[in-house]
């Protein structure tokens, strides 16, 4: 059973080792900031916030319409920040869930297990290979939590602990609200550190646990290293996962997946493949060399690439074939049709068992703003055509290679839009003669 509780998350620090004009907790993994992974798991949190991070407001308000944000005037430590989420006069349940918001990787199943915890707090606790940075929890011969402390602060001895706390713990409200305004901002950095408080707890006869979990599940971000670190770990959760829905990886290290990849089974991917967000592939889909796909539904048996650009607002319908240099964006590609090379389709409806042929180009940007172009069913597009938008194509009909399309192609219609072709009999060998006549004048 588990307990009711209110969730304060911190993003409100200065990101000084991200070396970032942008807040830290807005750095991507997998394509989802890092306060992100942390709001999914409680999206109701209350976010403690600098006043200054307006960019960080904006982003979660839009994702997160249920949280409350509360201000941390300056950055004076994760201490204050707690206290500016309990300053903020939101309703607090009898416990609070303390989050960092630079820890992407918590499990919901890992929160739970903290949940089930009757304790006055309890902290989630790991043993990192390398404990560098992370704040030590000290405990006596009876393995009872006396305090933890800063790496920075630690001495020589408190080093050598291999036991980390993970920037997460729950603790009871009413106790969180009476220690939390007595902690001092004596140490190295001058900071109200939240985890002074656990040697207050203690000091007190509160019982502080633990509970522990995998290094790699309380991954903090500080830095661009870490950064790197963590996209290198999500990328091996996600490539593991598309080999447990059936999907084939011929070579796992050159894809890269974002947060929301779907693949379905026996789609294949073959090496060099890069997914921004928002993609979704059904069963049986190949997708060949060296493409980059974001924001597309492809559908069924489809064909991609190999060097294929879909860009988003795009729907591949099943058995669709998009091939080397092809680049879709905002467009509709219905069952059966095939853009094989060389072609733009921008902000396009093609109906089914649709052919366009290579070099085809739709112009759907007049300088102003964007147009539409709609194409038919059992069209086909001859080579190197451009289609002038906004311009529609009816079903059956057939396109001239080499035109400019500019208006309404009517339905089971020719249309050829090319200069005649003008032929002059032995021209070639009359031209010849006469640059010859012309080089030997100027010698
Ligand atoms: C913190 C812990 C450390 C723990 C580690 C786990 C403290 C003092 N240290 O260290 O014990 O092992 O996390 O990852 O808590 N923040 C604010 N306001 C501030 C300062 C920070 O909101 O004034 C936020 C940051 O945006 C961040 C979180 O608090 O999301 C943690 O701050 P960070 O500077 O990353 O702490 P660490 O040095 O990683
Ligand atoms: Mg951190």
């Amino acid at each position: 059973m588990t307990i009711p509780y209110t969730s304060i998350v911190l993003a409100a620090g200065s990101s000084t080792r991200m070396m970032s004009q942008k807040s830290k907790v807005l750095h991507e993994v997998g394509h989802l900031p890092l306060l992100y992974h942390v709001l999914n798991l409680t999206p109701k949190a209350i976010v403690v916030v600098s006043p200054y991070a307006t960019d960080v407001q904006n982003a979660v308000r839009k994702s997160f319409p249920n949280v409350q944000f509360a201000i941390q005037e300056q950055p004076l430590g994760t201490g204050n920040a707690v206290m500016a989420g309990l300053s903020s006069n939101f309703h607090m349940d009898q416990n609070v869930l303390i989050l960092y918001g630079d820890t992407p990787f918590l499990q919901q199943e890992t929160i739970n297990r903290l949940l089930t915890f009757d304790s006055d707090c309890v902290l989630l606790a790991m043993h990192p290979t390398n404990p560098d940075g992370y704040g030590r929890i000290v405990t006596n011969s009876q393995n009872r939590v006396i305090k933890i402390v800063e790496s920075i602060d630690a001495t020589q001895q408190e080093k050598e602990i291999t036991l980390c706390w993970g920037g997460c713990l729950l603790i009871k409200s009413d106790i969180l609200k009476t220690f939390l305004p007595l902690i001092s901002n004596e140490n190295k950095k001058g900071e109200y550190y939240l985890t002074t408080l656990i040697e207050l707890l203690s000091k007190t006869g509160h019982r502080v646990t633990y509970i522990t979990t995998d290094e790699e599940e309380l991954l903090g971000i500080n830095s661009r290293q870490e950064l790197a670190e963590a996209e290198h770990i999500f990328q091996k959760k996600m490539r593991r996962k598309a080999y447990e829905s059936g999907a084939t990886l011929e070579d796992p290290n050159s894809v890269f997946f974002a947060y929301d990849t779907v693949l379905n089974q026996d789609v294949h991917i073959e090496p060099n493949v890069y997914f921004g967000p928002g993609v979704t592939i059904e069963k049986g889909t190949r997708v060949r060399a060296f493409s980059h796909i974001q924001g597309v539904h492809i559908g069924e048996d489809c064909i991609v690439g190999p060097f294929a650009r879909i860009r988003p607002h795009t729907t591949l319908e099943n058995n669709t074939h998009v091939g080397n240099f092809v680049e879709i964006k905002n467009s509709l590609l219905k069952k059966a049709s095939k853009a094989n090379h060389l072609s733009y389709i921008g902000d396009t409806s093609v109906g089914e068992s649709t052919n366009i042929g290579a070099g085809t180009i739709t112009c759907n940007y007049d300088g102003f703003s964007k147009h539409r172009t709609d194409i038919g069913s059992h069209v086909l597009v001859g080579s190197n055509t451009a289609l002038i938008a906004p311009v529609i194509i009816g079903d059956h009909s057939i396109i001239g290679a080499g035109s400019i399309i500019t208006e309404m192609v009517p339905s089971n219609s020719l249309v050829i839009e090319r200069s005649t072709q003008n032929v002059i009999q032995d021209g070639a060998s009359k031209y010849r003669n006469k640059r010859k006549e012309f080089k030997s004048c100027v010698e």
